[in-house]
């Protein structure tokens, strides 16, 4: 089947899901929950959950609230990364930000409602084939990647940072924590609830750091074309770099990522296909 397909169906499945998670409730919180979560997200990260478990041939619909949760944490991580006192945005996915239109303390109750809301629904999964014990380590790596040493620090270590600091090794580890951490534990999961052996997991851990910093440095690289008012003054290594250097480290990003793949003999069209898309393919400068 067309990649393009096969992953359009996929995100219909799952928005499916994520709806029968979040209807049925009626409260302000909840509705401000529901505002974050179905605001034209392209849902990347359950995407390669629901890929990488089905390469390794675990069925759909065990992997569908792991991907969910996922989802659902990435987006309690916006709604408080918009936040006055972390990046202050008054847009996100060219609408007003969660607080914007709810005001910041229906905001930040709804970040925690999704947050915790992720974990009953990772509780409330079901076992996969291999057994209880698959689950339970699946849930562990998600709490350590989006936890105080993963995500947590990730945004702290973005918020304390100095402009100037910015180069190539301290961009990484502010972004493997802040970003790459829960793309990462996304496309392992998957493999992880299928069973898939220990050397398999570890090379598409390597995909999905590498994976996920790029996707950081191609956010990072949109920033830098928009008034620094607006952007305030995150570290940001495109600007360091300037734009021709950021887009060949994302492309090196990328070309360890698909190698990653290729050494473990992992080979998925979709999972690929993620890869290529994020390149940037002309050298043309702006
Ligand atoms: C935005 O993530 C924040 C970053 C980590 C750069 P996405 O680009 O995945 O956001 P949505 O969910 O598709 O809007
Ligand atoms: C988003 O990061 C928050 C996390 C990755 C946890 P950024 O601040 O870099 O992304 P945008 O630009 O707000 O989407
Ligand atoms: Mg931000």
């Amino acid at each position: 089947m067309d990649t393009y397909l096969y992953l359009q169906q996929k995100k219909a499945r799952l928005e499916a899901a994520l709806r029968s998670f979040l209807m049925g409730e009626d409260s302000a919180i909840f509705t401000a929950m529901r505002y974050a979560v179905f605001s034209g997200g392209k849902r990347f990260r359950p995407l390669l959950l629901l890929t990488s478990g089905d390469y390794f041939g675990l069925a759909e619909e065990i992997l569908l609230p792991y991907a969910c949760a996922i989802e659902l944490i990435h987006n309690y991580s916006l709604v408080h990364d918009d936040l006055p006192a972390m990046d202050n945005d008054d847009t996100r996915r060219g609408q007003p930000t969660c607080h914007k239109k709810f005001g910041e303390a229906v905001a930040i109750l709804a970040g925690d409602g999704l947050l915790s809301l992720a974990f009953e629904i990772l509780l409330a999964a079901p076992w996969p084939p291999g057994g209880p014990g698959l689950k339970e380590e699946v849930c562990r790596q998600v709490a350590l990647a989006v936890g105080p040493a993963g995500l947590i620090a990730g945004q702290w270590l973005d918020l304390s940072f100095q402009p100037e600091e910015t180069d190539l090794a301290a961009y990484e580890r502010l972004a493997q924590k802040k970003t790459a951490g829960l793309i990462r534990v996304s496309v392992a999961s998957g493999a992880r609830l299928a069973g898939t052996d220990s050397a398999q997991i570890a090379a598409l851990e390597a995909y999905g750091t590498n994976l996920g910093l790029a996707w950081q440095l191609r956010d990072d690289l949109e920033d830098i074309f928009q008034d620094e008012s607006t952007t305030g003054f995150r570290p940001n290594l495109a600007r360091v770099l300037g734009a021709q250097k950021a887009r060949e480290q994302v492309n090196r990003w990328l070309e360890q990522a698909v190698e990653a793949l290729k050494k473990a003999e992992i080979n998925s069209g979709p999972l690929e296909y993620f890869a290529h898309q994020l390149e940037f393919k002309a050298e043309k400068e702006s």
